[in-house]
């Protein structure tokens, strides 16, 4: 779906999630939602709080995991993308903290694939993610399942490419301070996704949405996975569809 502006598109995102929570609501299921993190969502997650304060949105039976964290990380942290949900979303709706998963980026090594198993485990338990959000990276990773990651991949320890590092340097004050890892959801949870909407903003992600979009399917481009997906929709404003 193309949009306007990121603006109108994520009113559209957010509502179309609000559906979806309702929908479980009135059958008295839980709703498994799948999130990420990185300025393409933050609109929606803003969406979806007024959603909450003027319109009632309860998010008493959502369970949310989320796609990454930096590694290491502690999830107090500016950088944390534990708090940054917290500060987006979690924070100002009626969600039970308990049911929050953002993968903890503060475990020894030696702990991390069994923590990573268990993740997986979690999601499958409840039966399997039922929407999952996405963003896309300039490189094609989503999560952060870098250039090269299979699509049956698991949820893993993963080295960062030197692009994704770079976008992220900014944030940390500098290259030198910016993590060399990271723990992803792997490609083959986010293709069990139910459905999946990716989301992308602006004239710099137009290039890698053509490849995700209409490029060869290869593991060169992660999100190109997502063209085997059978319920899944790019969410783009008109600078991020103009090379289609
Ligand atoms: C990070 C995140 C990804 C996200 C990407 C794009 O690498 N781990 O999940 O999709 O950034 O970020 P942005 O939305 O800020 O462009």
């Amino acid at each position: 779906s193309i949009f306007e502006n990121a603006k109108k598109g994520s009113i559209a995102v957010a509502q179309q999630i609000a559906n979806v929570i309702k929908d479980k609501q009135a059958k008295g299921e839980k709703c498994v939602l799948g999130l990420a993190t990185g300025s393409s969502p933050r609109d929606v997650y803003a969406e979806l709080v007024k959603l909450h304060k003027n319109e009632g949105l309860s998010f008493k039976n959502v369970i949310t995991f989320n796609l990454d964290e930096y590694y290491p990380m502690d999830e107090n942290s500016v950088n944390s993308y534990r708090r940054f949900m917290r500060e987006a979303l979690f924070n100002h709706v009626d969600i039970d903290a308990d049911n929050c998963h953002v993968p903890d980026g503060s475990l020894d090594k030696d702990k991390i694939q069994e923590y990573c198993t268990a993740y997986e485990s979690k999601i499958e338990k409840l039966g399997g993610i039922d929407l999952q959000l996405l963003g896309i990276g300039s490189n094609g990773h989503i999560g952060f399942n870098e250039s090269g990651s299979l699509q049956n991949s698991k949820t893993r320890l993963v080295a960062l490419d030197y692009s994704t590092r770079l976008a992220a340097s900014k944030d940390f004050g500098g290259l030198s301070n910016t993590p060399k890892t990271a723990i992803t959801l792997g490609v083959k949870k986010i293709m069990e996704a139910k459905e999946v909407i990716l989301l992308a903003w602006g004239e710099g992600k137009s290039a890698i949405i053509n490849k995700a979009v209409e490029g060869t399917v290869t593991n060169q481009v992660p999100a190109s996975f997502l063209q085997e997906h059978n319920n899944v929709t790019f969410v783009v404003d008109r600078e991020a569809s103009s090379r289609l």
